[in-house]
């Protein structure tokens, strides 16, 4: 049995920007621990999904519980360690992990330093009152100027730049030292072990042998096998079937105690009714028990149609996306019908990230090879007798007379980027109808800012406002561009605001193409046109007849190409002589051309569609 003393428990995250070596160094604390034998070791341990593995990316949150042999006191520890996502996308699993720890490791790559998702991870752990070690991990690389960096994390933190840890999660140096750390300055959980028992519940998966199981941070009291649990938002009870730890398998146990992050098998068969947030308290004493705060419900800020022609394709589509979203609560969608694409259904995303691994395991999991519309915001419309809708496809988009006001929704940006492409960061802010609030220099007076190399700059933190819309395209490539991949950023919904955005619309052949209409900026209006119509010249084929490609907003064409028909040679059977019959053989082809020009289809093969339509990665 693994019963533990509360005072011996320790609950920790490690936070940092994506890349800083979270799930490295959790690893170390792996094997420092013999939690994972050597045997079965293999890199970033944690990253359990085939695509965490392979693109070196955490998405899931990852519990894990080790324990730790203090050789000075001969205690035994129980340490449990939550891995967390770095990407902004994903940051909702970040503010779950902390809502069940004490702690947090606030890691930072000693070449790249402090980076957007630092601060705003950093913030997070702050809003949670948790006690943060800073730690600069990466050390063993060459180049790097260590004690700038230390500098730059403690006057971050306002504390003094020695209690900066240094270590190297890929060699190991300092590792040790830092759990030793762990003990001494993280508290251990507060809970009362002889209070009826009271857990938060912070993520949930479903097992098809064992039906939905919670992951569970127990505050207060105890759970054991054959405990009646009510679930206090929906009112629903369970029995608990298992409890255990994650090692990180489930690991059952006989009994979990105040203070302890484990698992609780529900034997629920639907994984929608295990809330993420949601109390689990001791049915008997339900009534008395005050539910935890939980957690603010995440909304999805990026929209885009998923399409797969054919009614049975579309089922088999229908559930994959149901499958899906009992692992990732985050994720949206509802039927739609396009008339060039058929059925499909419209998702919501937390970002362009989250809809790119949400395709690749459609691809990869369900085999589906789907064609994806272009990511659009969702805009809130007040039409003219007050009614307000929102908008998240050009589909939808009323008829300009109706409309009295339309809002787009902005976001808080918090960028940061080496001082030397500073220029560069805030002329494409500006180009992307940005408004930098405040800007300040983490400044330190060790920094060489004559060096050219952004890893020895001094990194400038800028406050701004943005539509997201113009986030979506391609701001990230161009930052990343710019500045050699050192500048980064993070960002929150900020709100709606009024903007000025008509519908575009595309004609071939005087015929509307509706997959290809896509809600712009009124004043981007000719550029956006322009390119649409120069790329589907380029790309459409030729037909038997001239056709028109044209760009309309509100009924007027502001752009438009014409594509020269096929020509087929009608009298290459012809051999030689009479020239009367060769003109009469080019008469009748034209005729049948003017006649294809007046009634004749545009057949627009798919591969066009998906080629203007997908996202460019
Ligand atoms: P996300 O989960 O995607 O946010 O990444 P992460 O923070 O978990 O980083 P991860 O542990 O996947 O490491 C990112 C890269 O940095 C990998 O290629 C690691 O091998 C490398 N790395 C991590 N720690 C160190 C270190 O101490 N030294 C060196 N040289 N490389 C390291």
């Amino acid at each position: 049995m693994l019963e533990q003393k509360q005072n011996l428990i320790r609950n920790f995250s490690i936070i940092a920007h994506i890349d800083h070596g979270k799930s490295t160094l959790a690893d170390r604390f792996l094997e420092l621990t013999k939690t994972i034998s050597a045997k079965k070791m293999r890199p970033q341990f944690l990253d359990q999904m085939s695509l965490e593995k392979e693109r070196g990316i955490t998405i899931k949150l990852q519990p894990v519980n080790m324990l730790y042999q203090d050789s000075q006191s001969g205690r035994e520890y129980s340490l449990n360690l939550i891995d967390t996502p770095g990407h902004v996308d994903f940051s909702y699993e970040v503010s779950r992990s902390l809502a069940a720890v004490e702690g947090v490791i606030l890691l930072v790559d000693a070449r790249q330093g402090v980076q957007a998702q630092t601060i705003a991870n950093l913030h997070l752990a702050l809003r949670e009152k948790l006690t943060i070690i800073p730690v600069l991990n990466k050390i063993d690389l060459p180049n790097v100027d260590i004690a700038t960096r230390r500098s730059e994390l403690a006057q971050l933190l306002n504390i003094d730049p020695k209690d900066v840890l240094a270590v190297s999660a890929k060699t190991g140096q300092g590792v040790a030292e830092l759990l030793k750390v762990i003990i001494q300055k993280m508290p251990p959980p507060t809970g009362r072990a002889d209070f009826p028992a009271r857990a938060l519940i912070f993520d949930s998966f479903f097992d098809s042998y064992r039906g939905v199981v919670a992951l569970i941070k127990l505050v207060d009291g105890k759970i054991k096998v054959g405990d009646q649990l009510t679930m206090l938002a929906i009112n629903q009870t369970i029995d608990c079937l298992e409890t255990g730890l994650l090692k990180p398998n489930l690991a059952p146990i006989e009994q979990l105690s105040a203070g302890q992050i484990g698992y609780v098998v529900t034997g629920l068969k639907e994984i929608s009714v295990c809330r993420v947030g949601d109390t689990l308290a001791d049915t008997t004493n339900q009534q008395h028990t005050k539910p935890l705060p939980g957690y603010q419900s995440v909304e999805p800020m990026v929209f885009a149609g998923l399409y797969l022609p054919g009614e049975k394709e579309n089922q088999k589509l229908k559930k994959a996306l149901e499958k899906l979203k009992l692992n990732d609560a985050s994720f949206v969608f509802e039927p739609e019908r396009s008339n060039n694409l058929g059925l499909g259904f419209r998702c919501g995303f937390l970002g362009l990230l989250h809809l790119d691994i949400v395709r690749e395991r459609l691809k990869r999991e369900y085999d589906l090879d789907l064609t994806i519309t272009s990511p659009s915001v969702a805009y809130r419309v007040t039409l003219i007798d007050d009614q307000q809708i929102i908008i998240k496809t050009a589909e939808d988009f009323p008829s300009p007379i109706k409309i009295k006001k339309i809002e787009e929704p902005w976001l808080k940006i918090n960028l940061v980027t080496p001082q030397n492409c500073l220029g560069q960061v805030m002329s494409l802010i500006k180009q992307n109808k940005g408004e930098i609030i405040n800007t300040h220099f983490l400044f330190n007076q060790q920094i060489d800012n004559s060096s050219e190399e952004p890893n020895k700059q001094c990194q400038v933190v800028l406050d701004l406002e943005m539509p997201l819309s113009l986030l979506l395209v391609n701001f990230y490539d161009k930052l990343k561009s710019i500045s050699s991949g050192y500048a980064s950023y993070s960002y929150e919904l900020l709100g709606y605001r009024i903007t000025k955005v008509s519908k575009l619309d595309i004609l071939i052949a005087e015929e509307k193409i509706v997959p290809l209409s896509r809600i712009v900026y009124q004043d981007r209006a000719y550029a956006e046109g322009r390119i649409l119509v120069d790329q589907l010249k380029k790309n459409l084929p030729r037909q038997q007849f001239e056709i028109k490609i044209q760009a309309v907003v509100n009924g007027k064409i502001i752009a438009a190409e014409r594509l020269s028909a096929l020509r087929k040679d009608v009298t290459a059977k012809l051999y030689g002589g009479d020239i009367s019959r060769k003109m009469k053989l080019l008469k009748k082809q034209k005729k049948g051309k003017k006649r294809m020009r007046q009634h004749g289809k545009v057949y627009v093969p798919t591969e066009i569609y998906v080629k203007m339509l997908t996202i460019n990665k």
